[in-house]
């Protein structure tokens, strides 16, 4: 699978002829500033929460890809209310059959208020079983035995995981959660875009290296295959 960085927790995965986008975004994003928006292509878009870092450009790329938004059923109801009618909601425990593969909704420790004050119901991760491989993204979250749960579902062939720490786990504990979702495999993202959450990536690299997994770090903007 090809997987593009867009910079914080947005990038885009490329699954059986259709284009995955995950929490758009890129506009605030000052390391993002080359990306070209217009440039984005989506069949569905994936929100984890309701965080402004995670549906900044969401409107406008919605609207643009004319993409099918998929989100709790909290942030789907706020974004119908907002204008956006194309939207699947789902909630912790569920899965759907779209036309690239199966997506099940699981548990993220984060909260998931919306920019303007509403309810965002909580923060979801999401597993994706597809024919040409399975993946997770877990969204923000903490390290959660909960995610031990995942290698029942899926067997994975990458891991998409937070590692900026203060908001989410750190290097450290992305590393334990690849070991507890049994994926050697991560793709590092929700770092370095804040002062808050500023990394040491080789530090984090050296630290997935000396526990025979690999941590993937792509330049903004790079394609890399997963
Ligand atoms: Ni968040
Ligand atoms: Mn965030």
């Amino acid at each position: 699978m090809e997987l593009t960085y867009y910079g914080h927790s947005c990038f885009s995965v490329t699954v059986a002829g259709k284009k995955l986008l995950f929490d758009p975004f890129i506009t605030y994003n000052d390391l993002a500033k080359h990306i070209d928006k217009k440039s984005i292509e989506a069949d569905f878009i994936f929100v984890s929460h309701g965080h402004e870092d995670h549906i900044a450009d969401l409107f406008e790329l919605a609207e643009q890809t004319q993409a099918t938004v998929v989100s709790n059923w909290e942030i789907c109801a706020w974004i119908n209310k907002n204008g956006y009618a194309k939207t699947h909601p789902m909630n912790h425990g569920g899965s759907w059959y779209f036309d690239f593969g199966k997506v099940k909704c699981v548990n993220a420790v984060h909260s998931s208020g919306l920019p303007d004050g509403s309810y965002g119901g909580t923060a979801i991760g999401f597993v994706f079983t597809t024919e040409e491989g399975n993946f997770y993204y877990s969204g923000d979250t903490a390290l959660t035995l909960d995610m031990q749960l995942v290698p029942l579902f899926a067997s994975l062939q990458f891991a998409v995981l937070p590692i900026g720490d203060n908001f989410t786990m750190d290097a450290s504990d992305a590393e334990k959660a690849a070991g507890f979702v049994q994926c050697n495999t991560v793709v590092g993202v929700h770092y370095d875009t804040f002062g808050y959450i500023k990394v040491d990536k080789e530090k984090a690299q050296k630290l997935f290296t000396s526990k025979g997994k690999s941590l993937l770090l792509p330049a903004i903007g790079e394609t890399i295959t997963v």
